[in-house]
């Protein structure tokens, strides 16, 4: 940067401090908040597009490519589901109906579904007669929830900043999207949301890896790169008294939708396009080849719901 402009930057900054004392430090505190979001989309920017390496990213925020991978890459991948959101409408499984029993405790009336996606789980809330609010960051997400749920209340928000008032609803679910949130900030910010007694439940669909062909469409996906989620979190203060549930399901998928399934995989958005269409193709060579599944206009995806829950203290 050239003096000028570190000159001009610097002006802003005391400009944007200049009251001092309490007021002028939540002023910088904003105009960081701000700057972090931009050099955020930024990244992502540039990474969607395989523009610029984590390695060149790095040096661009001065710190090394290990720094730069661990502090963003997970939010590339979080941020990632917008550009595959018809996709993820169309193949994504729903949930059981026990795993929404489960997850939401009988007196429960106003339910946050946070990270809530095309709708998924909001849908199955809505239907059994909830106030449901629906909290999601990605846009196009949003605007298939909003087709798929009409009426629902969807607000622009994640699990570390949450568009509610405090103590404002009797459970919270948050339905495979946990692995994306940042938990430091996101635990007490649920907290807030919820009311005292209230209920916080984690849900994940697992496929299940025990029938032959399951394991070797995993083998093929996650050849270029696997995530690793625990779908058994610790959940901290003042989160208590965990419990722990599995519920074993059949979901019935056209060969089309399962595609739609892998194409919606964060890992698999994130591919470069060359990746990503070979990616798919080894998919659809096993679909065509597969005794169990050639030729067969439905598919049954054997998953299991892992589900947990806690009270907020
Ligand atoms: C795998 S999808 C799950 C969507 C939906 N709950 C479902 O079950 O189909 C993960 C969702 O989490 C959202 N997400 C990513 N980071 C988040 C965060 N920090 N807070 C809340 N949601 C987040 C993504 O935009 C995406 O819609």
């Amino acid at each position: 940067m050239g003096d000028g402009a570190n000159v001009d930057l610097v002006g802003h900054v005391d400009a944007v401090a200049a009251p001092g004392g309490l007021v002028g430090l939540g002023r910088l505190t904003e105009s960081i908040m701000a700057m972090e979001g931009r050099r955020t989309s930024i990244i992502n920017e540039l990474r969607r597009g395989r523009v610029a390496s984590w390695d060149e990213i790095g040096k661009a925020c001065g710190m090394t490519r290990q720094g730069a991978t661990r502090r963003w890459s997970r939010q590339a991948h979080a941020g990632s589901f917008g550009a595959a959101a018809e996709a993820y409408r169309r193949g994504r499984p729903g949930y059981p109906q026990s795993a929404v029993e489960f997850a939401v405790p009988r007196r429960a009336r106003r339910v946050l579904d946070l990270g809530a996606g095309t709708g998924k789980f909001t849908e199955l809330l809505v239907a059994a007669g909830l106030d449901v609010v629906a909290v999601e960051p990605s846009e196009e997400m949003r605007a298939q929830l909003a087709a798929a749920v009409p009426g629902v209340a969807v607000r622009a928000g994640s699990a570390e900043s949450i568009p509610l008032p405090d103590d404002g609803v009797d459970a919270v679910v948050v339905a495979q999207a946990w692995h994306w949130v940042d938990t430091a900030l996101a635990v007490p910010e649920v907290a807030r949301v919820l009311r005292p007694g209230g209920t916080l439940s984690l849900v994940w669909n697992v496929r299940d890896h025990a029938e032959p062909w399951v394991a070797l469409l995993d083998n093929v996906l996650h050849q270029h790169t696997r995530q690793e989620i625990d779908t058994e979190p610790v959940l901290p203060s003042p989160f208590e008294q965990v419990e722990r549930t599995e519920i074993r399901w059949r979901h019935t998928l056209s060969r089309a939708e399962l595609l739609d399934m892998v194409a919606s995989r964060s890992y698999v958005i994130v591919l470069p396009e060359q990746d990503r269409t070979q990616l798919l193709g080894e998919v659809g060579e096993l679909l065509d080849s597969h005794p169990d599944l050639k030729g067969r206009d439905a598919l049954s995806m054997p998953y299991i719901t892992r589900c947990t829950r806690a009270l907020r203290a």
